[in-house]
């Protein structure tokens, strides 16, 4: 016999000792008390010793095999529990709390400007992004050779359909399909071949229209002011500007006193004291022609203004681009 018995229950405890999981120790238990294994082969080969030496020899191994069951049962156990215990929960860990979603900061401003006429009591209209060339510049009374339909400015689609360069177009829509007295807002995305610090080829704008006998320019004055007083406050004075729409006549781009400077000049406003927030005007008689509303029974006024730029003024932010980046730590702040 080559290791006696107690070689054989040293090596044993170590080895289950250096053991580093419950896999190694099934392993060992194989390679010393499986069928083959070397206290088996030890207890079988105790019959080849002189007869005196066979009892005590007996006796002393089969007080190792139980030992050495004993030793890998604790081992089992002992690794078993360790794993178990790396999977236990820990409930003193703070919670992980998610990033919580939210408007994004356009929506957020396109929602205001139409709550606000909504409470004047306008309804809301929406129309297609793609557009007929009728609808964004032909019954807009825009002539054929207006500057507005240069290549520079629209996306062609085909001769005759455009993305839509503004939401004017709805006027059209919503004055073909009912009669008047109409009171209407379209908010929606617009397209022009447009890239820089405060143009982006995509944006957004809200187009009002409001027709009924009687409507005057003073009316338009009115719901215009209550808007801005709204929108930011009560102190932001408002100028209008004679200015030139082929739809509108007469027409007006409307100011807003600085909401940075408050009138003194400053660069958000090139030292004017003013800012350019919306066009409006008086809806021209020859639009009116178009949809076939009698223009000496009806008149009514228009306006558009756009989104970004009533959110960059409110916000204080100095490139429209940021909106259209996705990055979550400027998203986050609204
Ligand atoms: N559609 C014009 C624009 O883009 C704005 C406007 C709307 C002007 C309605 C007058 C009346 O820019």
């Amino acid at each position: 016999m080559e290791q006696t018995i107690e070689e054989i229950y040293e090596e044993a405890v170590r080895d289950i000792d250096a053991a580093a999981d419950e896999g190694r120790i099934q392993e060992l238990a194989v390679i010393y008390l499986g069928r083959k294994g070397k206290v088996t082969r030890y207890l079988r080969n105790i019959s080849q010793l002189p007869a005196q030496q066979r009892p005590e020899a007996g006796k002393r191994a089969n007080q190792v095999k139980q030992a050495l069951n004993q030793t890998f049962r604790d081992a089992e156990e002992r690794l078993g529990s360790a794993a178990s215990t790396d999977e236990r929960l820990d409930v003193s860990l703070p919670g992980r709390i998610p990033a919580r979603g939210r408007l994004h900061p356009v929506t957020q401003i396109n929602q205001e400007i139409c709550d606000i006429f909504v409470r004047l009591g306008f309804d809301i209209a929406e129309g297609p992004e793609v557009e007929k060339d009728w609808y964004n510049f032909e019954a807009l009374n825009f002539p054929k050779e207006h500057p507005a339909r240069d290549m520079q400015d629209t996306f062609f689609i085909s001769d005759d359909i455009v993305l839509r360069t503004h939401t004017s177009p709805l006027q059209i829509r919503i004055m073909e399909k009912q009669a008047p007295p109409v009171r209407v807002i379209a908010p929606g995305k617009v397209y022009r071949c447009d890239s820089d610090l405060t143009h982006t080829p995509m944006f957004h704008q809200v187009e009002g229209l409001l027709v009924d006998r009687n409507v005057t320019f003073g009316n338009l004055k009115g719901i215009l002011t209550t808007f801005v007083h709204q929108m930011f406050d009560e102190q932001t004075s408002l100028r209008f500007r004679p200015s030139f729409f082929p739809f509108t006549e007469p027409s007006a781009e409307v100011d807003i006193l600085c909401v940075m400077c408050r009138g003194s000049g400053c660069r958000v406003c090139s030292s004017t004291g003013w800012l350019e927030v919306l066009g409006s005007g008086m809806v021209h008689p020859a639009v009116f022609e178009n949809v076939g509303y009698d223009s000496t029974q009806y008149t009514g006024f228009a306006f558009g203004m756009g989104v970004e730029r009533i959110a960059m003024l409110k916000y204080g932010i100095d490139d429209i681009r940021r909106f259209f980046e996705n990055d979550y730590r400027f998203l986050a702040q609204f």
